[in-house]
């Protein structure tokens, strides 16, 4: 089994319906990268803000549910820290709600939680980030599809055609069997790899546990296929 197929999911996946109207009916185009893309200014400290890692204090009060603070590193394939890169995250709210128009679910929405941050990462490559354990949700994959509760991630490398997106889980999760898009990733040990670990010395005492999820930037499937 390849990187390819062994890391990565297939672009068209039946599990996961969707799948069959996004994926790429033709082989991907080579387009030479020029200086625009190797050089071209990418998001800087400066457009950050303070609060912008903090899910829990983006509004006028504090968001309900279970805070937690999830932390890792970005590194490259042979474990060299990526330091400055843009690290952005969404998730639904504790009670498994997005604070987007076209989520229907049927549960509250959390006027004190947008669910969106992101922060760059520091000269050893890490990034940290306080926000409320998200709920689980159900979809219409199938008849009672529900996502197990995860973290969307977005990580922008050297330029923004470097970008990985990803979901980040929560250990023993029991909704991991029934979902295709966890499973789209067929090696169950690479599965493995999308769940964080919980961490009890990052969680802070009297305040917030804690959960380390580390991120490794190769290369792209298109690359490995050369
Ligand atoms: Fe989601």
């Amino acid at each position: 089994m390849t990187v390819v197929d062994s890391v990565h999911p297939p672009l068209d996946w039946p599990a996961y319906g969707s799948t069959a109207l996004r994926h790429p009916n033709r082989a991907p185009l080579v387009i030479p990268p020029t200086r625009t893309e190797a050089t071209g200014p990418v998001l800087g400290e400066r457009d950050l803000g303070p609060l912008d890692a903090d899910l829990t204090r983006q509004h006028a009060g504090e968001p309900l549910g279970e805070r937690i603070v999830v932390h890792g590193r970005v590194l490259d394939a042979d474990g060299r820290p990526l330091s400055g890169t843009l690290v952005e995250v969404w998730q639904a709210n504790a009670g498994g709600r997005y604070h987007h128009d076209l989520d229907r679910h049927p549960a509250p929405l959390d006027p004190n939680f947008s669910g969106a941050g992101r922060c760059l990462t520091d000269a050893d490559g890490g990034f940290r980030f306080i926000t409320v354990k998200p709920g689980a949700y159900p979809w219409k994959n199938h008849h009672n599809a529900w996502r197990p509760a995860h973290i969307h991630f977005s990580v922008v490398g050297r330029a923004f055609t470097q970008r990985l997106v990803t979901q980040m889980y929560f250990p023993g999760d029991p909704l991991f069997g029934q979902d295709p898009i966890f499973n789209s990733v067929r090696d169950p040990a690479v599965r493995e790899r999308m769940i964080c670990a919980f961490d009890l010395d990052a969680t802070v005492p009297e305040w917030a546990l804690a959960y380390r999820y580390d991120v490794v930037l190769s290369r792209t499937p298109f690359e490995e296929a050369q």
